[in-house]
């Protein structure tokens, strides 16, 4: 096959929830390469070889992750002709494609089209219950049909302008949230493991940034080490004993139904 009739999904995902959406598309286009971003982040050159690219990202705090920022930034898009994000969220408006075409922009490309996909929140912080078996039932076929709907889109090479219809996203608060977070984005998350932890490891097998090492049987967040947000050590914790502050003793935790904490690993490895 050419590399040039190949579809480049290069995805990032915490607990599951881009990764089945990436899954979702790979299942309904042809030719289609999924790249874990986490394996790629430590290469200094990382070149796309398709003529359609897309990314696909939790948005956080309003924004896309910023560490996904400077990986898009890395990546050499010469070859891509069409190029496409998908954003999975709870539901907020965002400033993450507006970032994603001003990267691109720089590079003499533009975002082709921009895709929201509403799925369940893995932020246990705030006011959280995790979404129940209706919940998620009903949830899912509205993913399924956004699925096909964002597929379509892409077989087509629509050209969409990035939807900017709802009011909050023209306020300056929400585009001037990202380089916020970009300043904010050094502090640190206050994670520790409780007296339910019983020295598995997992949460340092799912640690897409490396900031988890283990000591005498107990995981320890290691400061000098970027944390990413994605909150995979908090959700994936066989006991819940991951807690933030004091924010999540008492909140469930969520991971996607089909994202196992392997699946959500091998990022980190090559494909
Ligand atoms: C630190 C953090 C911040 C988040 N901020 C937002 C937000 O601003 N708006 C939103 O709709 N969802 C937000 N979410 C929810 C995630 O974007 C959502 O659950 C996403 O689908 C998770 O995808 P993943 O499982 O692929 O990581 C946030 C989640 C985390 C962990
Ligand atoms: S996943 Fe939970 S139980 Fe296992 S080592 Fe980490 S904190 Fe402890
Ligand atoms: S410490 Fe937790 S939230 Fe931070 S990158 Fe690792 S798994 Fe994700």
């Amino acid at each position: 096959m050419n590399n040039m009739d190949k579809i480049e999904v290069y995805y990032f995902s915490g607990t599951g929830n881009s990764l089945h959406g990436s899954q979702g598309l790979a299942k309904r286009l042809p030719n289609v390469s999924l790249l874990p971003i986490a394996s790629l982040l430590k290469k200094d050159k990382v070149s796309a070889l398709g003529a359609v690219v897309g990314f696909i990202f939790p948005v956080h705090l309003s924004t896309i992750p910023i560490f996904l920022k400077d990986f898009i930034k890395k990546v050499d898009l010469s070859s891509a002709e069409y190029i496409f994000a998908v954003a999975t969220r709870i539901g907020t408006e965002h400033s993450a494609f507006f970032e994603i075409e001003k990267i691109l922009r720089k590079k003499g490309k533009h975002l082709s089209s921009s895709f929201n996909l509403n799925m369940p929140s893995n932020d246990p912080k705030f006011n959280f219950t995790p979404a129940g078996g209706y919940e998620m039932k009903e949830l899912e076929k509205e993913v399924e049909r956004q699925l096909e709907v964002i597929s379509r889109a892409i077989d087509n090479k629509e050209q969409l302008p990035i939807k900017d219809k709802n009011y909050l996203t023209r306020i300056p608060f929400v585009r001037l949230l990202s380089p916020l977070v970009t300043l904010l984005d050094g502090i640190q998350q206050n994670f520790y493991a409780d007296d339910k932890c019983a020295g598995c490891g997992i949460c340092k097998k799912v640690c897409l940034s490396g900031k988890i090492k283990m000591s005498e049987g107990r995981p320890i967040w290691q400061k000098e080490i970027k944390c990413f947000k994605c909150y995979a050590c908090l959700n994936y914790c066989p006991n819940q004993a991951v807690q933030i502050k004091n924010f999540t003793e008492k909140k469930g935790r969520y991971s996607h139904p089909y994202a196992s904490a392997d699946e959500i690993a091998r990022q980190k490895f090559d494909m």
